[in-house]
């Protein structure tokens, strides 16, 4: 294949190592730099120039976009996207992970734990929101920070008010998260790759400090991951749209807590700690997928007029739970199920003779119209009238 590393840093380890893992599998590897491509919105279909000039094809690209780029950065990806060139990252996904605040609230959604964390902007709910993730110490963060620059432990309330109160002074938004002591300076990173974990490590903060980043003198380990920490971090990468991703684990009481996900993981520390050669994996990868470029589904569904994308929710005690999903009648409608989501799994294609149960949700492309016939009433978070508990009751 002919694949390019998107990256500013040729002389990088990351990209060095991508670069030569890629030759040595005989593909053809070029290392262009992020900001020296032009979008081309004139033409018939859309196009790049790099460098002055009109970009050759490619099979493949792997984006290393920093994280002081990632406007125009995720710009070229989305080109590359639109032109149909693969991309382990979309575009979409990099953005995402990039702010720390929308990855928790995309993550939050299908149960990935993750430390309590709030976000504020009003000076009288500081307070609120740091007793509301379990009071100081507490941790202070940066949306955009990356190697543990932008990440504060606040000892006592007064000092993270202060904090924080400076920070939106200046503009700045913040996290409020609660600062798992049980970690103890330490956390996993783990290299997910597709769907699997290619190589773990433990970080661990240099003397009394918390940040375990390599960064700030954190030293590395390999590790072996529980299975539950391995599926955690696939989920996590997958939900993200990350197909290649660094996620950062605490170990919490009871078990992964994922703090972030990594768009761009450096793999100087990650190859040396584990003697693994990560970047083939990348490479081998990508090769494999080149003919299965990444589709916006909304925006190539969305085009037909009238037809689209909606979600169908059996909730718990309807009729339709305990029958066949072919016995909805939705094909007659003109409706195609694309996914069931159950609980955490999610059954792509589900068969017509499926039992369908309580809270299954149903990922379905048709009509409009027929659709929002059938999508029931939404649920209310809480009853107003809150019932009395039963003590309260007369027998
Ligand atoms: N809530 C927390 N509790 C304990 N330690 C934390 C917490 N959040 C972050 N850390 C430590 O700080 C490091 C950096 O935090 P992280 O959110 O990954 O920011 P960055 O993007 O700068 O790496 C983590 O690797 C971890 O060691
Ligand atoms: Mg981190």
């Amino acid at each position: 294949m002919k694949i390019a590393v998107l990256s500013r840093a040729p002389q990088a380890y990351s990209t060095q190592r991508l670069r030569s893992a890629a030759l040595q599998r005989g593909h053809n590897v070029k290392v262009l730099n992020t900001l020296r491509f032009a979008i081309d919105l004139t033409a018939d279909a859309p196009d790049l120039h790099y460098r002055g000039r009109q970009l050759s094809d490619y099979d493949a690209i792997l984006p290393r976009i920093g994280n002081s780029i990632t406007y125009f950065g995720t710009a070229v990806v989305r080109q590359f996207e639109q032109m149909d060139v693969y991309t382990p990252n979309t575009a979409n996904g990099i953005s995402s992970a990039r702010d720390k605040l929308r990855a928790n609230q995309i993550l939050s959604r299908h149960n990935i734990a993750m430390p309590p964390t709030a976000f504020v902007r009003n000076r009288a709910d500081v307070r609120p929101a740091i007793e509301r993730v379990g009071g100081a110490p507490v941790v202070i963060k940066l949306l955009e920070g990356t190697q543990g620059i932008g990440v504060i432990l606040a000892p006592q309330v007064k000092v993270a008010e202060a904090i924080i109160e400076t920070l939106h002074s200046t503009k700045q938004n913040v996290l409020i998260q609660k600062f798992i002591a049980e970690s103890r300076g330490r956390d996993i990173r783990a290299l997910v790759v597709g769907d699997r974990v290619v190589a773990a490590m433990r970080r661990s903060a240099a003397g009394d400090e918390f940040r375990s980043n390599v960064h700030r003198g954190g030293s590395v380990a390999a590790v072996t991951l529980d299975p539950v920490y391995e599926q955690t971090a696939v989920r996590a990468a997958q939900i993200m749209g990350l197909r290649v991703a660094g996620v950062d684990m605490l170990e919490g009481e009871d078990g992964p807590l994922v703090m972030e996900v990594n768009s761009s993981p450096g793999l100087q520390g990650i190859e040396q700690a584990t003697g693994l050669d990560v970047a083939g994996a990348i490479v081998d990868y990508i090769a494999n997928q080149v003919n299965f470029p990444e589709i916006d589904v909304r925006q190539r569904l969305s085009v037909s007029t009238g037809y689209g994308v909606a979600e169908l929710v059996i909730h718990a005690g309807a009729e339709q739970v305990g029958k066949q999903l072919g016995d909805l009648g939705l094909w007659d409608r003109d409706i195609t199920v694309l996914t069931l989501h159950r609980g955490v799994t999610v059954i792509p294609n589900p068969r017509k003779h499926v039992l369908l149960q309580d809270e299954d949700r149903l990922l379905c492309f048709g009509k409009l119209d027929e659709m929002r016939s059938m999508i029931p009433e939404r649920r209310r978070r809480r009853a107003k009238v809150r019932r009395l508990p039963k003590e309260f009751l007369a027998d």
